[in-house]
């Protein structure tokens, strides 16, 4: 048995060595799409990265992008990815993927192709992977940006009658997820108005046949995040008033059951979902007011969740681009559990000038 005297001595040594650490504080970091000429009155601005504390203070822009000279023409965005591992952020623009360091200097155009729609960093293989609309392709590539292969096509077709310079594919991945453990690849099938879903194949699995359908029937499903067993989506709304949602499935129900072609995917989904929060729930959080007295969705755009149980915290923000600008930062956090267990929403931050026009969302400790 340690004697009292040491374990008070190492009780005191390992206090004082606590307090002598940097005190760290987490961040968030926030895309935000910038805003046009449409947007009247609302002011002008650059497409920008900013940063705020996780109570949602403290909002900086810490890097603007696209050309200083046109302001009143933002390059628009898409998704935002960080990088641990190399203390980046990727950010997916209408420029194409831009890197920057995590306290937003030294941007640098890596990719510029297509629209990209999501950007996700598989960090073991060092990989960035990302996906295209109108190719309906998920590619990777170095994290430089260098030797560009295609993935996996989830196009599920691509519409002719558009014409022949642009025949945008029936489904895109509107957000894009590596679990490189398991080794699943995992994808946003996003489209028309409720014929969305969320699927994933096996990350080496070269036979395009093999998915699984884990949900279907979304309407527009973009983020996605996995926390252990627990996959995460955003149901952001194809229209400037349709509901937006966050929802979750337990994927261990998945596990057992046999792996479908895709050629079935046109059979219901059985899998349970829950749904975290919906824009039903709370009006005074979702439905935004332009200057006309016009009504749109606060739509979900992106979302981080941290920790487990009733340590679980979610971040969100949304955001509507209509007449009027709206983006919002809001906390969702659980109280009770089991059949009781409630989400609880909070507003951080409603100030369109803090937090821009937001589109992506990342967690940084
Ligand atoms: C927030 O900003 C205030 C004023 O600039 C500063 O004193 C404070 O340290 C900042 N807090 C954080 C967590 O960055
Ligand atoms: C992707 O699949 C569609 C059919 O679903 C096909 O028309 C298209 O050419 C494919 N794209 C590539 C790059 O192979
Ligand atoms: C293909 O595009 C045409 C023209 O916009 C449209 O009418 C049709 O519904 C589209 N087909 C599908 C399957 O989306
Ligand atoms: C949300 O409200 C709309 C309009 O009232 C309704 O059609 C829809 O079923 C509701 N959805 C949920 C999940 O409550």
């Amino acid at each position: 048995m340690l004697p009292l005297l040491t374990f008070l001595a190492a009780l005191q040594l390992s206090s004082a060595y606590r307090s002598e650490r940097p005190k760290t504080s987490s961040s968030l970091f926030i895309l935000d799409e910038g805003v046009g000429h449409r947007s009247t009155p609302v002011t002008r601005w650059r497409t920008s990265i900013r940063s705020t504390t996780t109570q949602g203070t403290n909002a900086t822009i810490i890097q603007q992008l696209g050309p200083e000279n046109n302001p009143d023409q933002p390059i628009g965005a898409y998704s935002l990815a960080y990088s641990p591992s190399t203390s980046s952020l990727y950010s997916a623009t209408g420029e194409g993927i831009i890197r920057t360091d995590i306290d937003g200097s030294n941007p640098k155009i890596l990719i510029t192709e297509d629209t990209i729609m999501s950007v996700t960093v598989a960090e073991k293989e060092g990989k960035i992977y990302y996906s295209t609309l109108t190719e309906g392709l998920i590619k990777r590539a170095e994290l430089d940006g260098s030797n560009v292969e295609v993935v996996r096509n989830v196009s599920q077709g691509i519409n002719l009658s558009y014409g022949a310079s642009y025949t945008p594919a029936y489904f895109y991945a509107g957000g894009v997820l590596v679990d490189e453990e398991k080794g699943w690849l995992y994808w946003s099938a996003s489209g028309g108005e409720h014929d969305g879903s969320v699927r994933r194949a096996a990350l080496k699995s070269q036979d395009q046949e093999q998915e699984q359908v884990l949900a279907s029937g979304i309407n527009l499903p973009g983020q996605l995040r996995l926390v252990g067993d627990t996959l995460f989506w955003a149901e952001i709304g194809r229209w400037g008033d349709s509901p937006t949602a966050i929802k979750r499935i337990d994927l261990s129900q998945v596990r057992k059951s046999p792996v479908q072609p895709s050629s079935t995917t046109s059979s219901p989904v059985a899998y349970a979902t829950q749904t975290v929060v919906h824009s039903n729930q709370s009006a005074s959080i979702f439905v935004a007011i332009d200057y006309t007295g016009g009504l749109s969705t606060v739509a979900i755009q992106s979302f981080v969740v941290r920790g487990d149980g009733a340590e679980q915290k979610i971040w969100f923000v949304g955001m509507s681009a209509e007449r009027t600008m709206f983006g919002k930062l809001v906390e969702i956090t659980w109280k009770g559990s089991g059949d009781e267990e409630k989400a609880e929403l909070k507003v951080l931050n409603q100030d369109t000038k803090d937090l821009g026009v937001p589109v992506g969302l990342e967690y940084v400790d």
